[in-house]
């Protein structure tokens, strides 16, 4: 009993801690800045954090690819591209931290970031247990946004998706408690100000674009404080857009909807909590091709940071397989990137060449073999496409 008594002061204790981080995490968005404007910024520095795995490799051909697209602005010394090592499993490990200090550091001078893959140790792997380095950055940088573009034409599938970012499962994920042997507990919070103005920012999404349809996707009924938080929150600020209709789906009707064709092409804007936004967005990749077709914007309103959805593909690396890798993943993201820093035309090049390439003319395909291209020659396939003059009435044409 009294071995009882102890477990339970100590799981107060560090309950007590976690409300208290909570409540000053509320106090530091209730008083959060405006967002940056990246025309008053000269240069602009553009991070390059490779990763693990395929990372570095994918990375750098996407690197190439932007580094063509702007060369003039390079050129005139208004872009910078900024290459940041260390941001490795091997380092992590060696500091048992998500992101070393000094990475951390220089990733917090650059104003967006183009990053790679990084592993994510569970238990049993060989490296300690260290908080995952993608979420340690969202929460750093706090990247509140992740924005998840899928798109399949002939299905009518156009779908954007905004997935919480920095609450939920996931932003005490590391911090749940042992409480007994048998008695392990984990945490989720969700804050007003956290779901506002991620919902907002999915309406504003819409609006702007002219999509009459916004979705909120929650399990409400069943975790009825913090997603019910959400949906009311959700409630309020579809108040303030009146021309733009909206829905509440439960998230494992919603799954199974995304794979209904009388349905998917209905949604067009998903607001949801960071795990559902997690779970849901690589089904939608897969439907798309596969999540290595997919990129990732994560947003904040200081910082960006721009990464592939798939993992590091160790066995690749292990059977020496690098060079094969998909760079399509890491190129949208650059895409993403040069749209969101105001290259728009940039970046809707970008989006036509590798539209062309992987869904239309399909002249070069990688398989992750050697009976494929390699990442750098599908890279280069690209590049050729977005130096092609007719480009856009070619992708007009594959339109009709
Ligand atoms: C993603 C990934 C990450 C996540 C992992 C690697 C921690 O699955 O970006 O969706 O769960 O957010
Ligand atoms: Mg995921």
């Amino acid at each position: 009993m009294t071995e009882n008594n102890e477990a339970i002061e100590k799981a107060k204790e560090h309950f007590g801690e976690i409300v208290k981080e909570q409540l000053e995490r509320v106090e530091v968005m209730k008083s959060w800045q405006d967002w940056i404007d990246y025309k008053e910024l000269d240069p602009i520095i553009i991070g390059v954090v490779g990763g693990d795995g395929i990372g570095p490799m994918i990375c750098e051909h996407a690197k190439n690819v932007l580094e063509f697209l702007l060369k003039d602005e390079v050129e005139k010394g208004r872009i910078e591209f900024r290459v940041i090592e260390g941001l490795t499993i091997e380092n992590r490990a060696k500091v048992v931290k998500a992101i070393p200090d000094d990475v951390l550091e220089e990733i917090k001078k650059c104003h967006v970031i183009l990053k790679g893959p990084t592993t994510t140790p569970k238990t049993g792997d060989p490296w300690p247990n260290i908080e995952s380095a993608n979420v340690s950055m969202r929460r750093e940088l706090d990247l509140f946004a992740c924005v998840r573009p899928v798109k399949v034409p002939e299905k009518g599938i156009d779908w954007m998706f905004f997935r919480e970012n920095t609450e939920g499962a996931y932003v005490l994920g590391s911090k749940g408690v042992d409480v007994t042997d048998d008695l392990a507990i984990d945490f989720k919070v969700i804050t007003t100000q956290g779901s506002d103005r991620i919902i907002r920012l999915a309406f504003d999404y819409a609006k702007k674009n002219n999509i009459n349809r916004v979705t909120v996707v929650t399990k409400a009924n069943v975790v009825k404080t913090t997603d019910g938080k959400f949906l009311q929150v959700a409630e309020k600020v579809a108040k303030d857009y009146p021309e733009v209709e909206w829905d509440d789906w439960f998230i494992d009707i919603m799954a199974a909807k995304l794979i209904d064709p009388a349905r998917a092409s209905q949604f067009r804007v998903v607001v949801m909590p960071n795990l559902y936004g997690d779970i849901l967005t690589d089904e939608a990749a897969q439907i798309q091709g596969g999540v290595g077709t997919a990129g990732s914007a994560n947003i904040g309103k200081r910082y960006a940071m721009f990464e592939a959805i798939h993992g590091t593909a160790p066995r690749m690396v292990e059977e020496g397989r690098s060079q094969y890798a998909d760079p399509s993943s890491m190129i949208k993201c650059g895409a993403m990137l040069l749209n969101h820093i105001g290259y728009n035309e940039e970046s809707k090049r970008l989006d036509m060449a590798l539209e062309i390439c992987s869904q239309y003319e399909r002249k070069i395909k990688l398989t992750g073999r050697s009976d494929g291209a390699t990442g750098e020659e599908y890279a280069q396939y690209i590049m050729d496409r977005v130096k092609d003059p007719d480009l856009e009435n070619k992708w007009q044409k594959y339109q009709e």
